[in-house]
């Protein structure tokens, strides 16, 4: 048992429901602060360990399965997740879950792809207002024009979208299997929303020509090339590991570009002494737990949609089975078509 009970705070977590946990509540507690360990303070810890103990023990009682962005900060990452990844690998796992409730850690989209893919489950998400910059650069009716400017022109879209948009579109792609999916469609065009600066990536990777949106990442947008030659001189040596959202000469600094997962694998197989993620801040505290011989130097950039999604309000989304996401049918229907193309071209490779 690692939950202190004169540290609970009061109207967190009573103390009658620390006494009553089992085993394997304890183990995933256990496991929780061995992880957690390396990364937050003691004192920390005491403060978040009645809430991880109880959501774990929600997660047994609702038969519930917390599926959590890299993004997420390492309370909620190290301490309740069941599944980490990016956005590919939580689409995947969505899919094969056989829990009756997924949390999803994330931002909106992300749970709307959960649900798009477990129809006939709960899907719920921390905070309904975790948008996504990219998200709202387009709309149904964007689509819809793009295919009359240019008709005939497949069009891909990337996750990173409501389910209206994927609704329009062919098949949807993360940034993991961009260019995969791009030259699954063999066509010489398409039309590729709603990233401008992914879009340029994957044009650098094909020969397919990309007709791109003007979506841009808020958080990504934000870094400069100049950045990356600071870090360079500051740091001689240093790895500079970039998410093909940054603006392209932010990319051709790097020496790495790839989703957050892919960031992450290069990380572990590289082991650099030092390494910059040009991405969002909180991957960088979660992989730095995993690997102390690297130093992690953090050009600092919040998503502030991935952080509304607190540990807190992960408790109270299970709680009060809140906030459910619900998709219209018709919507849901050709919006599925789009995501479960995207897994098909994965399968077609044995991914
Ligand atoms: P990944 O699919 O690489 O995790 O990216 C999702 C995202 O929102 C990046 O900003
Ligand atoms: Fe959207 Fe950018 Fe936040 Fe990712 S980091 S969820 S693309 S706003």
């Amino acid at each position: 048992m690692f939950v202190p009970v004169e540290r609970v705070a009061p109207g967190i977590l009573p103390a009658a429901d620390l006494a009553s946990l089992d085993p394997v509540i304890d183990a995933a507690i256990a496991a929780a602060h061995g992880r957690l360990a390396g990364i937050v303070p003691p004192g920390e810890w005491d403060l978040m360990a009645p809430t991880i103990a109880r959501i774990q023990q929600l997660k047994r009682e609702r038969n519930a399965v917390i599926l959590a962005h890299n993004y997420q900060t390492p309370d909620i990452f190290h301490g309740v997740a069941d599944i980490t990844g990016d956005s590919l690998a939580l689409a995947r796992t969505a899919e094969g879950t056989d829990a009756d409730v997924i949390v999803l850690c994330g931002v909106h989209f992300m749970a709307e792809t959960a649900k798009l893919l477990n129809p006939d489950k709960t899907v719920l998400i921390p905070d309904l207002k975790a948008g996504c910059s990219l998200s709202e650069s387009i709309t149904a009716a964007d689509v819809r024009m793009m295919r009359a400017r240019y008709p005939g022109v497949p069009v891909v879209t990337y996750v990173n979208t409501s389910a209206e948009v994927k609704a329009e579109t062919d098949v949807c792609c993360t940034s993991s299997n961009a260019v995969e999916v791009v030259e699954s469609l063999g066509a010489e065009r398409v039309i590729f929303l709603p990233d401008q600066f992914l879009a340029r990536w994957v044009a650098t990777q094909t020969n397919v020509q990309i007709i791109a949106w003007h979506g841009a990442c808020e958080v990504h947008d934000r870094f400069t090339a100049g950045e990356i030659q600071l870090l360079r001189e500051q740091y001689p040596g240093i790895q500079v590991v970039a998410h093909p959202e940054c603006p392209p000469d932010v990319l051709e600094a790097a020496d790495f570009v790839g989703s957050t997962a892919g960031m992450i694998a290069h990380v572990r197989e590289a082991r650099p002494a030092q390494v910059a993620l040009i991405t969002e801040c909180s991957m960088s505290d979660n992989v730095a737990a995993e690997l102390p011989d690297v130093q992690f130097i953090r050009p600092c950039n919040l998503c502030p949609h991935m952080k509304r999604i607190t540990l807190g309000k992960v408790l109270r989304s299970l709680e009060t089975m809140t906030f459910e996401v619900t998709i219209a049918p018709d919507i849901a229907v050709r919006a599925r078509r789009a995501v479960e193309r995207m897994l098909e071209v994965g399968r077609g490779r044995g991914g």
